[in-house]
C-alpha cells in the first residue's frame, strides 16, 4: 500500500467519508469565491496576483468595477511585446478599438505607427495600453470615479513589465498620469516619474490629424523619448556588467 493509501485510509478512520481539507485550502477557496487571493501573508484581489500580462488579461477581461463594463463591446487591455523595455500609453479605446478589442488600431494608430517608426521603434517591439480599458461613451472624457478603479491595472501591467520609458500621448493622459491641469505644452516641457518610470508626454496622433501644425513638436518630443531610452538602455547594461 501507497503512503498516500495508508493517509487516505487513516484519514477516513478518524473523519468517516467526509473529506479532510486543510484549513488552508478551505481558506483559498473562500477567498477565490469572493474574487480575492492571498500573497505574502496580505489578503489582495486575484487579479493582483498575476504572474504574466496575458494571465492579468484573463483575470481582469470581465471587469464591471465601473459602469463602462456595461457599455463595452471590447475590453482592450493592450498590446504588445511582453518583455517591452517602452510603454506608451493613451486615454481611453476609441469605437474602433472598441470593436477589435486593440488599442490605437484606426487612423490615428496608423499615425502612431509612423511616428515610431520615425524614432526606430516598432509597433511589435513595444508595449501599448490606454489608462481606461473600456470606452466612454460618445468618447467623452474619462471620469475620476473610472480612472480611480481602472488605473491600478495599469499599475500592475508596469510592475509585470518593467518598462525603462514611458510615453503620454495626448493632454488627457498626461493630466490624468500626472494628476496636472498644466497645459499640454507645459507638462511637455519636462520629463516627468510615473510609477517610478521616467515619462515623456507628447501630442495624441488623433490631435496631429486635426491639426498638422503639431506634426513638428511631436517629432521633437519622440526624438527626446529615444534619447532617453537610449541613455536608460545604457545605463542598464553597465549596471548588468558591474
Ligand atoms: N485614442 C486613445 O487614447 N487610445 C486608443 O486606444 C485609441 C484612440
Ligand atoms: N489636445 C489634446 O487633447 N491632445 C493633444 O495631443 C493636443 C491637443
Amino acid at each position: 500500500m501507497s503512503d498516500i493509501s495508508r493517509y487516505l485510509r487513516q484519514q477516513k478512520e478518524r473523519f468517516g467519508e467526509t473529506l479532510y481539507l486543510e484549513e488552508q485550502i478551505l481558506r483559498e477557496a473562500e477567498l477565490a469565491a469572493a474574487g480575492l487571493a492571498e500573497e505574502g501573508g496580505t489578503v489582495t484581489e486575484a487579479w493582483n496576483t498575476a504572474r504574466t500580462l496575458a494571465q492579468l488579461d484573463e483575470l481582469i477581461c470581465n471587469c464591471t468595477k465601473c459602469a463602462l463594463g456595461e457599455t463595452r463591446n471590447r475590453f482592450v487591455f493592450g498590446v504588445g511585446n511582453p518583455n517591452a523595455d517602452v510603454v506608451l500609453v493613451g486615454e481611453a479605446p476609441g469605437a474602433e478599438e472598441d470593436k477589435t478589442g486593440e488599442p490605437f488600431v484606426g487612423r490615428a494608430g496608423k499615425l502612431l505607427d509612423k511616428i515610431l517608426e520615425a524614432v526606430d521603434f516598432k509597433r511589435e517591439d513595444v508595449f501599448i495600453c490606454n489608462i481606461l480599458k473600456c470606452r466612454p461613451p460618445n468618447n467623452r472624457d474619462p471620469l475620476p470615479a473610472e480612472v480611480e478603479q481602472c488605473e491600478p491595472y495599469l499599475h500592475k501591467q508596469l510592475a509585470l513589465l518593467q518598462p525603462k520609458v514611458m510615453l503620454a500621448l495626448g493632454r488627457i493622459a498626461a493630466q490624468t498620469l500626472l494628476r496636472s491641469k498644466d497645459s499640454l505644452t507645459r507638462l511637455r516641457a519636462e520629463t516627468h516619474t510615473y510609477q517610478g518610470i521616467p515619462l515623456i508626454v507628447t501630442y495624441h496622433p488623433a490631435a496631429l490629424l486635426r491639426n498638422p501644425n503639431w506634426k513638428r513638436p511631436t517629432w521633437e518630443d519622440v526624438q527626446k523619448f529615444r534619447a532617453l531610452y537610449d541613455e536608460r538602455m545604457a545605463a542598464a547594461a553597465k549596471g548588468a556588467q558591474a
